[in-house]
């Protein structure tokens, strides 16, 4: 089956074109660059020895998806496209919600007419309420998101439930994931954030090779076993393994699920530093600092659904997590940008 992967040139993306070429997929990737590099693509072939089929563009683009869709017989498509940084989206809300929601709308209508209806969204555990118990189970309460981008993935969920509930012949996969870290284990594609790092594992190999003093571990005061945030990480290649299970599901199934791509296991901020440390033998210096607003202490998936529907679960540990982050960012010390 060929896949459209919109946004496949970023840092899941690039992963999930890997497991899907590796599938027997045939893979097409729209993407406009505007978080990522093409030179991810070209080593998504090096890697598989397989070749994909590349535009340069934006999804909001009606006419060039049309194009696509006419080029191609597609079966399936993978939504990745969309910006994802959460302080960037409180101070550009416009351009969080006309990315995110325009290229959605825009996909979904030209998906329609022509007649493909199999898609999986890229949403986030952000869409969960704060105020949940742990785990985060499916059924957990949504909303009161705390920044726009948030929104984007809540009001994205419940635009594609609503498509799906008025023509039955939709099939969505709604993949809520936790923290995706890690990288391919060639070191040959990884994720390259533009700037200072706004996430945990980038900012701490960061450090690591010397492009950044120090990690500020934001708040060491939480009610958790260490003071610091607890997450549920996840090897991006275990995430990617995901989509390839939800293309199956969907080619089976009708209707629009939500499913959390997590571990079900919650490590510490001081765990990820010390793991990453003892497996690499690199210290991290590190100091505590205030929280950051809008964190939560401990945030964490129920991953039994993802199990029992998709028979999908998680396998890499955090040690593979931090020595593949790791060789990633040895390899390529200024990401695609070398
Ligand atoms: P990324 O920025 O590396 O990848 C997104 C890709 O989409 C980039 O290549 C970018 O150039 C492209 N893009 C953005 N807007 C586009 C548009 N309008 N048209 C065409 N291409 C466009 O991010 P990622 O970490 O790979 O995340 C992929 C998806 O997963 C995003 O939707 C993100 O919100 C979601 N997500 C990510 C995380 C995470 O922690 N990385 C967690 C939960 C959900
Ligand atoms: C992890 C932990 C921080 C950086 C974000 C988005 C979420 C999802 C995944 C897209 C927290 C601490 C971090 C640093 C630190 N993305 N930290 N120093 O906030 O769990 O989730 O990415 O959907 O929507 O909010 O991930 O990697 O930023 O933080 O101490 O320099 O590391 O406080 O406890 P987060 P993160």
């Amino acid at each position: 089956m060929n896949v459209l992967v919109t946004g496949g040139a970023g840092y899941i993306g690039s992963h999930t074109c890997v497991e899907l070429l590796e599938n027997g997929c045939g893979v097409i990737v729209v993407d406009n660059l505007c978080n990522s590099s093409a030179g991810s693509l070209d080593r998504v072939q090096e890697i598989t020895g397989q070749a994909l089929k590349f535009y340069q563009g934006d999804v909001r683009d009606e006419k060039l998806l049309r194009k696509i869709f006419r080029e191609n017989h597609i079966g399936c498509v993978i939504h990745f496209a969309g910006r994802k940084a959460v302080g960037e989206s409180v101070e550009k809300p416009w351009e969080y919600y006309d990315n995110n929601l325009n290229a959605t709308l825009t996909l979904t209508k030209v998906m329609e007419d022509a007649g493909v209806r199999n898609l999986i969204f890229s949403s986030s555990a952000t869409v969960y309420a704060a105020a949940n118990e742990m785990p985060l189970k499916e059924t957990s309460a949504t909303g009161c998101c705390t920044n726009p981008y948030g929104w984007t993935k809540y009001m994205t969920e419940q635009i594609l439930s609503d498509i799906a509930f008025a023509d039955k012949r939709w099939s969505m996969c709604l993949l809520r994931y936790f923290n995706p870290i890690g990288a391919h284990e060639s070191g040959r594609i990884g994720e390259d954030p533009r700037g200072i790092p706004n996430n945990l594992m980038p900012y701490i190999t960061q450090v690591a090779i010397g492009r950044r003093e120090k990690l500020s571990v934001y708040g060491g005061d939480y009610p958790t076993p260490d003071g610091t945030g607890v997450r549920d990480y996840i090897h991006v290649v275990d995430l990617a393994k995901g989509h390839v299970a939800a293309v199956k599901y969907t080619t089976e199934h009708t209707g629009c699920e939500a499913f959390n791509l997590g571990t079900g296991t919650g490590y510490s901020v001081l765990d990820i530093v010390n793991t990453f440390a003892a497996v690499n033998q690199i210290p991290i210096p590190y100091q505590i600092t205030a929280r950051r607003p809008g964190d939560v202490a401990v945030c964490y998936a129920d991953p039994a659904k993802s199990a029992e529907k998709l028979g999908w679960r998680a396998e890499k540990t955090l040690a593979d997590m931090c020595r593949d982050s790791w060789r990633w960012q040895r390899r390529n010390p200024m990401g695609y940008g070398e």
